[in-house]
């Protein structure tokens, strides 16, 4: 029995705030169901040209103030256009209850934020919240092409002040975020959060444990795919075995090859989003054989323990693996 709740409700859109050229603020109705916190996101599923498609969004905003969702239009992306070019006031979005683990910790540390691009969005959700609730005390870097596609400019400028510094990093100014941009944003005694486009995010995260952050003092949420997933077991020849929707495919397995894609390969309708073990969209139940999770920045420890995988991420570890979307 899965922990959350994986079905989609319909959501009105109560207001569309162009925030740039290139993004946009969704604010939704939503049900009492849908109470979050600060950093956290939803699953969309939208039908673009016939085909249904899902995609995360984290919430921009803070369980304090109306639910919204900011979306940055990537260059021939199916969803994130079909949001921008066709969504208004009065339509209605389907969405799953939010979820995702890049939330503030307890404790009294200061909060360290180094955003880019639409990776500010949980980023300022978590910003706010802490200001907003707590004493600790933020710094904030901010990286963009431009001042004119930086998302929330202005009310992050407005909320600056003695427990609040924000840098911004410019790329046509400065060229790309390196590692000198990034040392002097390492606190190892501070909860972290980084959220942008992959190399931003290498960059950050080499630089933070180079200067002697722990691990887990640093929280990550990746928007996509980060490269392929390595196989642990190269020389196992594994029979897989997929159940979705009522149908059920069997192949034999190809090294390197995730569950997620064999599901592909059988022609199976599997569901995915992220790609990166960050959003549970793929997650699927192992009832029988062993896997091996690569990531996972999604399922909590009951969900593992209930035998619940993330198949964008889970390559076979037995000669016979069986794997059922629920
Ligand atoms: C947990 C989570 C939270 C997210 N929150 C937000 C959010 O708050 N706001 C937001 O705008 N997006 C967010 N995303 C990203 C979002 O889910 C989509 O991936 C993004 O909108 C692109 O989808 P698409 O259908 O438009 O592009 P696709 O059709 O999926 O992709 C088109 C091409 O763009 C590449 N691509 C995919 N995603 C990105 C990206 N983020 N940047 C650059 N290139 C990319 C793909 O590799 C592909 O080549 C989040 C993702 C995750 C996993
Ligand atoms: S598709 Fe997001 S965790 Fe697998």
């Amino acid at each position: 029995m899965a922990l959350r709740d994986r079905g989609f409700h319909p959501l009105r859109v109560a207001q569309v705030v162009r925030e740039t050229d290139e993004a946009a603020t969704f604010v939704l109705e939503v049900p009492a169901t849908f109470a979050y916190e600060a950093g956290q996101f939803c699953t969309f599923r939208v039908v673009v040209d016939g085909q249904e498609l899902q995609r995360c969004y984290s919430m921009s905003s803070t369980p304090a103030e109306p639910f919204a969702v900011t979306v940055k239009r990537v260059s021939d992306g199916a969803v994130s256009n079909w949001l921008l070019d066709h969504v208004e006031a009065g339509d209605v979005l389907e969405a799953s209850a939010p979820t995702g683990l890049f939330r503030l910790p307890p404790g009294d540390a200061d909060v360290v934020a180094l955003g880019a691009g639409s990776g500010i969005t949980p980023i300022w959700a978590i910003v706010k919240h802490v200001l907003a609730t707590t004493d600790r005390r933020v710094r904030l870097l901010y990286a963009n092409r431009d001042r004119e596609s930086t998302i929330f400019a202005k009310a992050i400028d407005a909320l600056a002040g003695d427990r609040f510094e924000v840098v911004h990093h410019l790329d046509v100014e400065e060229g790309f975020v390196d590692a000198d941009v990034v040392k002097p944003f390492a606190d190892p005694a501070a909860d972290t959060f980084v959220c942008g486009p992959g190399p931003f995010m290498d960059v950050v995260e080499a630089t933070l444990l180079d200067a002697g952050v722990p691990a887990d003092r640093i929280r990550i949420e990746r928007f996509s795919a980060f490269g392929p997933v390595a196989t642990v077991a190269d020389e196992l020849t594994s029979t897989v075995t997929i159940e979705v929707a009522g149908k059920t495919g069997s192949t034999e397995h190809h090294a390197g090859t995730t569950i997620l894609q064999v599901a592909r390969q059988l022609g199976l309708p599997a569901p995915s989003s992220c790609e990166s073990g960050s959003c549970a969209t793929c997650m699927a139940k192992l009832v029988g054989g062993e896997v091996h999770m690569r990531t996972n920045n999604a399922l909590t420890p009951e969900e593992v323990e209930e035998g619940w995988i993330l198949t964008c991420q889970s390559v076979p570890n037995s000669a016979e693996v069986r794997v059922v979307y629920e």
